[in-house]
């Protein structure tokens, strides 16, 4: 990689932020578009998130995305926040405006609903209840998408109830909390499955659900993207239920910033796919 005295600079910052894959994804949107720029690791401890985010425009960034821990901190050390961002309460892109202030805004939404319409052409948000397991930050971001989609009724189980009525104060009548307990339940005449929580994930305990009453038309979508294929996506397969898996929101939601920094609309490949998961089992 070669770069001129006037390459645009972005990055991702993260504590740690060694295991994110944003480098890699924007790296390779980069060399394909042969743009003038670079896209970083920016390794930023909680208590330098203030002064990273002041120097960015010093530095001459065009912008940054934010990984675990500073979505939600990032809200109060920003100029603007869009609508959407605070309505989930985090941000994770940050764009660095002519006049140097800061604008947050939030992808994870449009990277969800962006994977599920394009793994998905035929599916309609309108069409009957989701379920939605888990109440964590990206729950957060695919209640919102789902808002915004027109969504009528939105099934929220999560093993700490409170979080999930805290959503429902977010989002209002739309999102209904019920009791982890009744997850088997709830997916009766349900539309569309998500799982957030992290339950499935490498490392992490399985999720126990049972799918019977999942109609068998219902499309099922895991966040996790660790394994690909996760256990949740495999019986749903083998009942006949479409599945979406969660690395496109992983690759969707980066485009958004991508297109701001670097003024190149990047598209999400099966070519994308390989590169950015070359590790990922299966
Ligand atoms: N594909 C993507 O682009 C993408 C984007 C964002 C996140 N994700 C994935 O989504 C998952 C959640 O992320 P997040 O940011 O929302 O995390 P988070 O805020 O920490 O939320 C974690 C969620 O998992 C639930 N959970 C954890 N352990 C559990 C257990 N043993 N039994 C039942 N529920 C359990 C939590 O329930 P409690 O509230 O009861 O603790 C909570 O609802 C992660 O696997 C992450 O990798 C994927």
């Amino acid at each position: 990689m070669i770069l001129s005295g006037v390459a645009r600079l972005a990055g991702v910052m993260g504590w740690p932020v060694e295991h994110s894959r944003s480098p890699r994804l924007h790296g390779f949107w980069l060399e394909r578009h042969g743009i003038d720029g670079v896209y970083l690791p920016l390794a930023v401890r909680p208590e330098n998130l203030e002064t990273a985010l002041a120097s960015l425009s010093a530095l001459g960034f065009a912008g940054c995305n934010l990984t675990i821990p500073h979505k939600e901190a990032a809200l109060r050390l920003i100029d603007e926040t869009t609508p959407f961002a605070a309505e989930i309460g985090a941000v994770n892109t940050v764009i660095v405006r002519k006049d140097g202030s800061l604008l947050g805004d939030n992808s994870d939404a449009f990277g969800f609903i962006e994977n599920l319409r394009s793994a998905s052409p035929n599916f309609d948000p309108t069409a009957g209840p989701t379920v939605v397991l888990g109440a964590g930050g990206a729950a957060r971001a695919v209640c919102a998408a789902l808002k915004k989609a027109g969504a009528v009724e939105i099934r929220l189980l999560n093993r700490t109830l409170v979080r999930s009525e805290c959503l429902s104060e977010t989002f209002g009548a739309l999102v209904r909390p019920l009791p982890w307990e009744t997850r088997a339940g709830a997916l009766d005449s349900a539309a569309l499955l998500v799982n957030t929580t992290s339950l499935g994930m490498d490392g992490q305990p399985p999720l126990d659900l049972d799918l019977s009453l999942l109609p068998p038309d219902a499309v099922v979508n895991d966040l996790v993207y660790s394994p690909l294929i996760t256990d949740l996506l495999a019986a749903a397969a083998a009942r006949g239920n479409i599945t979406v898996d969660g690395l496109g929101m992983l690759l969707h939601q980066g485009r958004p910033g991508f297109e701001a920094w670097f003024g190149v609309a990047p598209e999400v490949t099966d070519e994308l796919r390989v590169f950015v998961t070359g590790d990922l089992a299966p």
